[in-house]
């Protein structure tokens, strides 16, 4: 079923109709739908253009269809070619002959912009909830973990840090993300109801009421640009790849520390899975299809772009295939937030074995060469003398601050007894402006 069909004579294909429906795609605008309706009729009243009966007639009829929606009566379903067919028709075949007005100066090409826009701006809000509760969760187990850990470069043991501190980074990078999310919405904050198809209308609207109504914060400036611009998906579609790339980073750790080489932490049995032939395997799904769906959020984002690189203005039917990808990414970045923030939550430190790997990795080399500098060596030569003592050590299967002062005074006569302290492990991580890695930081 369609609103338009006057100009033609045949009838379309069957499987153009399945190629061309976006039902299927679309149904979850139908709030945005009726809500943008309700405001355009709003505007229509105080505009002259319907009578204030007929306006209520067109509200009763949309708030008719948006609760029987929502209670499940009414199915958004059939054989319509959109969410905006499926509204209008629904609405004509309830109310009568007035509900063929409510399209007045109006097209379905500012219509579904402003369907995405509201659609986009509320969800954007949503994942900056979701954020939120990571980095809260983040924090919470910082506060309770914060033990000393091998730090690395190259994924080499390099100096030592604490748990809390390495989660922390993490934390920085969320709240980037959601800055990103908040600017993103800022730069979208314009309503394109009023656009038309793509010049405007001859009636005299007023496009600040539904700006108003809508909560938007301004009117479009160009009508062009309002009805084929879908910047705003792609810049969220962006945003969400970026926070998908560092929970993937995220994840990568998680998968790595919970292995038994490593042995930091022990992910939670609520999101492992096992094995169907080794019974003593415990996998770390959950973390592994964060990773993995990464690339299907970066898939979307490219899609998207492929799609519009090509496009004159204004709108095109190429831009129908925005939703699906907007929808799917979106999705999937809501669901992998939730599940991160989860399987922090219920992971268990070992701060044991974290201890253990910092003793096995000389991770105090760089402190020795510090002490050398505080008596006078200049680093280059304190950095070539703790190298020897290194290897000294590999040979005597011991830790440097096993080695005894008698040992030491063979690479430099300035190491005295005050060399323990300045290596210990717990001394060194509140040391100069280390200071900050006992800073559990949100
Ligand atoms: N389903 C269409 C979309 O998502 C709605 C706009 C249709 N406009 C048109 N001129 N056919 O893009």
């Amino acid at each position: 079923m369609k609103l338009w069909g006057g100009r033609f004579t045949n009838r379309e294909d069957e499987i153009m109709e399945q190629f061309n429906t976006s039902l299927p795609v679309d149904h979850r605008l139908y709030h945005e739908d009726i809500v943008g309706s309700l405001a355009h009729v709003t505007m229509l009243v105080h505009s002259d253009l319907l009578t204030p009966e007929e306006g209520e007639l067109l509200v009763n009829g949309l708030q008719s269809i948006l609760s029987d929606i929502q209670s499940g009566e009414l199915k958004v379903e059939g054989d319509y070619e959109d969410i905006h067919s499926f509204v209008e028709m629904h609405l004509t075949e309830r109310i009568g002959e007035t509900g063929k007005k409510l399209h007045t100066a109006r097209s379905r090409n500012d219509q579904v912009a402003v369907d995405v826009r509201l659609y986009a701006k509320n969800k954007a809000s949503e994942v900056m909830d979701s954020l939120e509760q990571l980095i809260d969760s983040l924090y919470k187990k910082s506060v309770d973990n914060n033990v000393i850990m091998p730090g690395y470069t190259h994924l080499q043991r390099a100096q030592v840090v604490t748990f809390s501190h390495h989660l922390g980074a993490y934390s920085q990078m969320f709240k980037r993300d959601k800055k990103r999310i908040e600017n993103a919405i800022e730069i979208m904050d314009e309503n394109p109801l009023g656009c038309g198809a793509l010049a405007g209308t001859t009636h005299n609207i007023d496009r600040n009421v539904t700006t108003e109504l809508l909560g938007f914060a301004k009117p479009v400036d160009n009508f062009l640009d309002g009805v084929s611009d879908r910047d705003y998906l792609l810049e969220l579609m962006s945003d969400f790849s970026i926070i998908m790339m560092h929970l993937s980073r995220l994840s990568e750790e998680l998968i790595l520390w919970s292995s038994q080489e490593f042995g930091f932490i022990k992910m939670d049995d609520a999101y492992s899975t096992g094995s169907s032939i080794m019974p003593q395997k415990k996998n770390p799904d959950a973390a592994e299809l964060i990773r993995g769906k990464t690339g299907r959020v970066y898939g979307s984002l490219f899609a998207l772009l492929t799609t519009m690189k090509g496009l004159p203005l204004t709108y095109n039917k190429d831009m129908q295939e925005d939703k699906e990808q907007f929808f799917d990414a979106l999705d999937t970045v809501l669901d992998c937030l939730e599940i991160m923030s989860k399987m922090i939550d219920t992971l268990h430190v070992n701060a044991d074995n974290m201890k253990a790997a910092i003793k096995a990795g000389f991770l105090n080399a760089t402190e020795v060469a510090d002490y050398l500098v505080s008596k006078g060596t200049p680093f280059r030569d304190a950095h070539s003398i703790v190298g020897k003592l290194i290897i000294y050590c590999e040979e005597q299967e011991k830790a440097i601050e096993d080695l005894t002062v008698e040992e030491f005074a063979k690479f430099s006569g300035h190491i005295a007894d005050d060399i323990y302290d300045y290596i210990d492990y717990d001394n060194i991580i509140t040391k100069g402006n280390k200071g900050l890695l006992k800073i559990v930081t949100q």
